[in-house]
């Protein structure tokens, strides 16, 4: 008989992307360094001056086209070996989906995809620029297929069931600022293992009993899964 493999949920963030050339967002350099949330990445934002948010999320569509996965990515389709293995990220590009992870949620959507402005289930692959006057077939206006602030984040009832269910539980990359996201770390059940892979982690008192690797995703995530799968 078959034994039922154990279930790892995998949250990450920009950090794991980051050794793919794609910029973090908090870190020195990081995109909010250099843009304001408020001009780009709010629904009130693309009232006031769509062709901002377009030129801001027309490269960050470029940067992702020319990432390619790197080593972190790359150990979390290993997992699969041994692991019934989950991710959700908060990432936008399509990295673990193109190292060749099976099972992954996007809960601030994907820079690949453009959506209509009037019916949201209406996605279109999209891999150039988006302009104005890109529309849908029901002839409203095109927009990247994202979560932007004040905006809901519909993934985030099937993300809780997938942490919740996690009989192994890793973060990876994220400076868990950001809710409701960030509060998916309370949905996991309390004395299951929990890792933590970031070279600058972030500071929350749930991190207690959390096991740390203090290293880039490149680096830290081949170790824990060479571990991982060794412990089979
Ligand atoms: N490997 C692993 N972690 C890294 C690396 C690396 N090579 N480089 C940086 N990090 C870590 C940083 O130490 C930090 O903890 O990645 C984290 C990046 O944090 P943020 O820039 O805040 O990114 P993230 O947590 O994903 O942001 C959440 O904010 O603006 C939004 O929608 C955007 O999804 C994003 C959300």
């Amino acid at each position: 008989m078959q034994r039922q493999k154990k279930k790892v949920t995998v949250l990450t963030g920009a950090g794991m992307s980051a050794e793919s050339g794609l910029r973090t967002f908090r870190d020195a350099g990081g995109l909010w360094e250099n843009y304001s949330i408020e001009e780009v990445a709010t629904p009130m934002a693309w009232q006031r001056n769509p062709q901002l948010v377009l030129d801001f999320y027309n490269q960050r569509r470029r940067d992702v086209l020319k990432a390619q996965p790197n080593e972190g990515h790359k150990a979390l389709v290993r997992l699969e070996s041994a692991y019934e293995v989950t991710i959700i990220t908060q990432n936008i590009d399509d990295l673990h989906e193109r190292a060749g992870s099976s099972r992954v949620i996007h809960l601030h959507g994907e820079i690949l995809k453009a959506r209509s402005t009037k019916d949201e289930r209406l996605l279109y692959e999209w891999t150039t620029d988006l302009h104005i006057g890109d529309c849908c077939e029901l002839g409203s206006q095109l927009r990247p297929h994202v979560v932007w602030f004040y905006e809901p984040v519909p993934m985030m009832e099937v993300a809780e069931r997938v942490v919740a269910a996690a009989d192994i539980f890793i973060i990876v990359g994220t400076s868990l600022q950001v809710y409701p996201a960030a509060g998916l770390i309370y949905a996991a059940r309390p004395n299951i293992p929990k890792y933590l892979v970031d070279p600058m982690p972030p500071e929350s008192p749930w991190l207690h009993d959390v096991q740390f690797l203090q290293e880039t995703a490149s680096r830290g995530l081949p170790k824990l899964v060479d571990q991982m799968l060794n412990a089979q």
